[in-house]
């Protein structure tokens, strides 16, 4: 049934660069990359959180013997979560360094522009995927949905002068339309986060909300003019060394790559997914020999696809692009139906650089076999079709098995689009009501005194009451994609929207308390606690 519906996906899932883009970096507590020591702060030491600081989030129950907090700087408690301040030495071995100053030291906002902050993920809250990008596709492309996951803080530097296109953008749970986002910016809560950079006013951050529904795919969109520079300027003094003689840098990356790379122009009835997918099952799939070669498929932003073929030293991706390219070439010489392309050059490194010019006479009027026979047949007929071409991709399936569902992730992002469209029809937004502010500073019997969050009282969250709500607009779907993909369920809500993909909105930190007290001097020490509960 896995396969079957598979194959209904083939032909119903509009091929787009969509993926969810989760960020990396948070200002958590107790994040050891957070602190200068690397590990992190324990019984022993003296906390230090430095000036102009994050908000800095607390998830887990923390125990110091002093605590630096300048008045500027928030520290925000996780639900149950307890600081905890003590004399007695702790000889555990999580606290080896005794005795010393620990220092918060993510005190600087990190760049949305930088690929090493962001990674691809399947699902809202699923992990990291290793999957082959180009370096502009490797920050949220025009048609990603941007997670910054619940349950931590951050502090982000937007850049200034650029204009950052995505296609959706939930911060902590918390679902943002462009105009939303932009009241959110201008609070204090979302200054902090997304401070405004010394260079400038921040970049603005268009979030379209719109499915890609070009069956000839759609672009990332940072492959080119500003953004593509402010990438490469991050990226390009991370390049290694080529190990070929000519390196080819292809459209939307910053690094010379060792391989191959083709331009192809398509025509008419050209489905990206087709290509690609037809490409990696014919020549990929399966194959020991090629199983370093990297193999990247975008449209690019001139309206080319462009496929790139990468290994090591680029002697094995280069013959696979040569093959690729003779593939493509015999079928642009006889009419171009199968792939519905009309024009393709390969560029190789290992080819001492030469470039294959495979331009034939004009094929504009070239049709993909879909494309021409759905006007003519009727529907029973394609319907024939559709089941004979199911069995025969059943069995190839079954017999592919192993290597169709190797972690290509293709499978699994066919499979994701699948369920996004149940879980949309499922699920409702819902608004959250505002939490209130409280904190507490407990005392414990054991003599240890406390700022505790164990009031499970929420912050006050900045974003309540934005109209992302209203601001939505359905987003169109091709009706077919329903009709066939859910069977069992109609839909009357034409509706792929993952950010509803939650059981149900959260406040910015989940359920946090604050400490703040403008009562709090510059520099507040909390001394131990013996002393307090003594006198
Ligand atoms: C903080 O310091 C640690 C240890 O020196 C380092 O690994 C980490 O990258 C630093 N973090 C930042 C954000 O600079
Ligand atoms: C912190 O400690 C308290 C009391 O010992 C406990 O009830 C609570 O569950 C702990 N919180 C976390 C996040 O572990
Ligand atoms: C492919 O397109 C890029 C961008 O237009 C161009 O720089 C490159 O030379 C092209 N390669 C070939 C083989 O035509």
């Amino acid at each position: 049934m896995k396969e079957i519906l598979l194959i209904f996906s083939i032909f119903l899932v509009t091929p787009s660069h969509a993926l969810f883009s989760k960020w990396l970096k948070n200002t958590d507590l107790n994040n050891p990359s957070n602190w200068d020591r690397g590990n992190l702060p324990c019984g022993n030491d003296r906390m230090i959180l430095p000036d102009d600081g994050p908000i800095v989030f607390m998830q887990l129950n923390t125990t110091i013997q002093e605590l630096v907090l300048p008045r500027d700087v928030e520290l925000v408690f996780g639900s149950y979560a307890t600081l905890g301040f003590t004399n007695d030495p702790d000889h555990s071995a999580a606290c080896l360094d005794s005795g010393t100053d620990i220092t918060f030291n993510a005190s600087h906002p990190a760049d949305w522009i930088d690929p090493n902050n962001w990674c691809p993920t399947d699902t809202e809250k699923g992990p990291c995927k290793t999957l082959p990008q180009l370096d502009s596709e490797r920050i949220p492309c025009i048609t990603d949905d941007v997670i910054f996951p619940t349950g931590s803080s951050y502090y982000v530097n937007l850049g200034s002068k650029l204009n950052i296109e995505i296609n959706t953008l939930k911060v902590s749970g918390q679902a943002f339309s462009t105009p939303s986002f932009q009241n959110f910016l201008a609070s204090e809560k979302g200054g902090d986060i997304f401070p405004v950079p010394a260079t400038g006013s921040r970049s603005s951050v268009n979030i379209l909300r719109r499915r890609c529904n070009d069956p000839t795919g759609c672009g990332c969109g940072n492959d080119q003019g500003q953004i593509l520079s402010a990438i490469c300027q991050v990226q390009s003094v991370r390049c290694n060394r080529p190990r070929c003689k000519y390196p080819i840098t292809p459209v939307g990356h910053c690094c010379g790559i060792c391989g191959g790379m083709l331009n192809i122009t398509y025509g008419t009835g050209f489905n990206l997914a087709n290509l690609k997918n037809g490409i990696q099952r014919n020549f990929l799939y399966g194959k020991e020999a090629y199983s370093n070669v990297q193999y990247i498929v975008s449209k690019r932003s001139d309206n080319k696809i462009q496929m790139v073929l990468q290994d090591n030293d680029g002697k094995i991706s280069s013959g696979v692009a040569m093959t690729i390219y003779n593939e493509l070439k015999s079928d642009i010489a006889n009419g171009g139906y199968k792939y519905g392309i009309t024009d393709v050059r390969v560029q190789t490194a290992a080819g001492g650089g030469s470039t294959f010019d495979g331009k034939t006479s004009a094929h504009t009027g070239t049709r993909s076999m879909a494309g021409g026979s759905v006007a003519g047949i009727t529907i029973g007929v394609l319907l024939g079709v559709i089941i004979i071409i199911c069995i025969g991709y059943y069995i190839y399936i079954n017999r592919n098995s192993q290597t169709s569902d190797d972690g290509t992730g293709f499978t699994a992002q066919v499979f994701n689009q699948f369920n996004r469209f149940n879980v949309s029809q499922k699920r409702k937004p819902q608004v959250s009501v505002p939490p209130s502010i409280g904190y507490t500073w407990g005392s414990h019997d054991s003599g240890v005194s406390s700022v505790s969050g164990q009031t499970s009282q929420g912050f006050e969250n900045p974003i309540y009451g934005s109209v992302a709500l209203q601001d939505m607009k359905p987003i169109e779907l091709e009706p077919t994609d329903f009709a066939m993909m859910t069977d069992t369920q109609p839909v009357n809500q034409g509706f792929d929207n993952p950010l509803y993909d939650t059981d149900h909105q959260e406040s910015l930190f989940g359920d946090p308390t604050v400490v703040e007290n403008p009562e709090l001097p510059t520099v507040m020490t909390l001394g131990p606690s013996n002393q307090d509960t003594d006198a």
